[in-house]
């Protein structure tokens, strides 16, 4: 569980999610992680999930379906960039979830870029309940991956510890370029 970034996400998930909440994941992909946080929030909650490929988004509605969860989730063939223009209004989110990279066995060349995950970053703090959390995979073995994943590590080292929390789960002692993950927590009021 815990040697696998994919996993370790999945079982930070299963901890914060709960019912009712409402969620982001901006990276559809596959969509392994929009079923998951589906299948946390329950009936009442909802998830809005994003991708820039319409093949993910299909793939990602397939897997809804399949699982019998695609009610509860609105599905936006856009960039994250855009996040701001697909979250509802006064709703905050318990939880955002970005797998940033490219999409498995698909085209490699379509990545996700420093400045638009920077964007929708930005954009998803603002939306954070207090104690919401956002769990950032980043990966530096493919071009522009450090850049990306850099940039994303300065801008949330500054955040102000008086509002949020910033942490970052790396392994060390591994060959090549292991994953890392960013996690951005915003504190409960006090
Ligand atoms: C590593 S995959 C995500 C895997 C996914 N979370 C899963 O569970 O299968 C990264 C995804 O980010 C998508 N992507 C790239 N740029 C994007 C952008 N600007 N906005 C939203 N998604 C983007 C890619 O199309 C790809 O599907």
């Amino acid at each position: 569980m815990f040697t696998r970034a994919t996993s370790l996400v999945h079982h930070m998930l299963r901890a914060h999610v709960r019912e009712g909440d409402h969620v982001l994941d901006a990276t559809c992909g596959n969509g392994y992680d929009t079923e998951l946080l589906a299948s946390l929030v329950g009936a009442k909650g909802r998830v809005v999930g994003m991708d820039i490929q319409e093949e993910a988004i299909a793939a990602t509605r397939t897997r809804l379906v399949e699982a019998g969860l695609v009610d509860r989730c609105s599905l936006h063939c856009m960039s994250h960039a855009f996040v701001g223009d697909v979250l509802e209004e006064g709703t905050g989110l318990a939880c955002a979830v970005f797998n940033l990279g490219y999409l498995p066995g698909s085209d490699k060349s379509v990545i996700t870029r420093p400045q638009s995950s920077r964007r929708a970053h930005e954009a998803v703090i603002d939306r954070l309940s207090p104690g919401g959390v956002v769990f950032t995979t980043m990966y530096t073995g493919h071009e522009g991956g450090q850049d990306e994943a850099e940039g994303l590590l300065a801008w949330s080292r500054q955040l102000p510890p008086t509002h949020f929390s910033v942490a970052r789960h790396e392994w060390i002692n591994q060959n090549g370029h292991p994953p890392s993950i960013l996690v951005i927590t915003r504190r409960a009021k006090r």
